[in-house]
């Protein structure tokens, strides 16, 4: 019997090209998304089913989950890919985008999971990659302490659930991407004032940073994370943590190697001065 995976946030970036993978290696891919309305490729494909899926709305996640059962007889691993960004200086930043950021990537992934825990512990099998960021593990850039939050409480979630679900032969793994070619850029909410000036000069350059990111080709192949879930989605990594990306790679040895202090002032240079 194929393989079933689920992903959440399929409608672009590397969700999007995360369920065209499986699905040409021979999966069954429910790629789930908010508007599959909206969806004119992946509905195409045979082996995929389009579904409903907002991941801060539990009883959305229920209803996916029985139409993939129904369809694929049961789900093997679950993708908590979904995520947005929510940028800015902290005292610039409106208190509904403040709730959105956690509610979508902390509070969505914890709806999830526990949707699907009934299902995995049923069959005593299954596996949630969760899809964190280098920004998870260290501040990468200003004006993200927001992101940084909602990914950093992921990590915790995602180390804290192991030691309940090893029993139940239910795996985690966390994918660490550093930046890569997505939507991520062109979705990034980013707060700015018209009358609080102090925050002018980090907020153009981050801002300047940003938008150079979106431009094609300015990050990495998006692939190289693709490919990373499916060495863990069929077993061949077997890490609890995967790092993916030279960026993310060379942030995180400078905080190893640097104080603290030393890390956050080399990184903030540009950006201050
Ligand atoms: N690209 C990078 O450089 C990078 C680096 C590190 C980590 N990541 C992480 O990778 C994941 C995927 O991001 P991406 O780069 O592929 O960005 P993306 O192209 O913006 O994709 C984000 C996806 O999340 C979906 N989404 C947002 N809110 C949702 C909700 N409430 N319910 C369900 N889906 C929702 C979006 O759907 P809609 O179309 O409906 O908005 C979209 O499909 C995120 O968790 C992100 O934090 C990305």
């Amino acid at each position: 019997m194929n393989k079933t995976i689920l992903i959440t946030g399929s409608s672009t970036g590397l969700g999007h090209l995360t369920a065209k993978h499986f699905a040409k290696n021979g999966w069954n891919v429910a790629a789930t998304m908010r508007s599959p309305e909206k969806e004119t490729e992946l509905n195409k494909i045979p082996n995929i089913k389009v579904i409903k899926l907002d991941i801060t709305q539990p009883e959305t996640i229920k209803l996916a989950m029985e139409e993939s059962i129904s369809a694929f007889g049961k789900i093997d691993v679950i993708v908590n890919n979904a995520g947005i960004g929510m940028y800015g200086a902290l005292e610039l930043t409106a208190d509904t985008d403040i709730d959105k950021q956690y509610a979508v990537n902390v509070k969505g992934v914890i709806n999830v999971i526990r949707t699907f825990l009934p299902h995995f512990r049923e069959q005593r099998a299954g596996r949630f990659i969760n899809i964190g960021s280098v920004m998870g593990l260290s501040t990468a850039l200003p004006l993200g302490s927001l992101y940084n939050m909602s990914k950093f409480a992921l990590e915790g979630l995602t180390e804290g659930l192991y030691f309940e679900l090893k029993p139940l032969n239910i795996d985690l793994h966390l994918v660490e991407p550093g930046g890569f070619e997505s939507n991520f850029g062109a979705n990034i909410t980013f707060s700015k004032s018209d009358t609080i000036k102090d925050y002018d000069i980090i907020t153009s350059k981050v801002e300047a940073t940003l938008n150079a990111a979106k431009k094609q080709g300015a990050t990495a192949n998006p692939m190289t994370v693709v490919n990373t879930i499916y060495d863990l989605a069929s077993g061949k990594n077997k890490n609890f943590r995967t790092i993916v990306g030279k960026d993310a790679k060379t942030v995180l040895l400078l905080r190893k190697v640097l104080p603290i202090k030393n890390f956050l002032n080399l990184l903030g240079k540009k950006f201050t001065s």
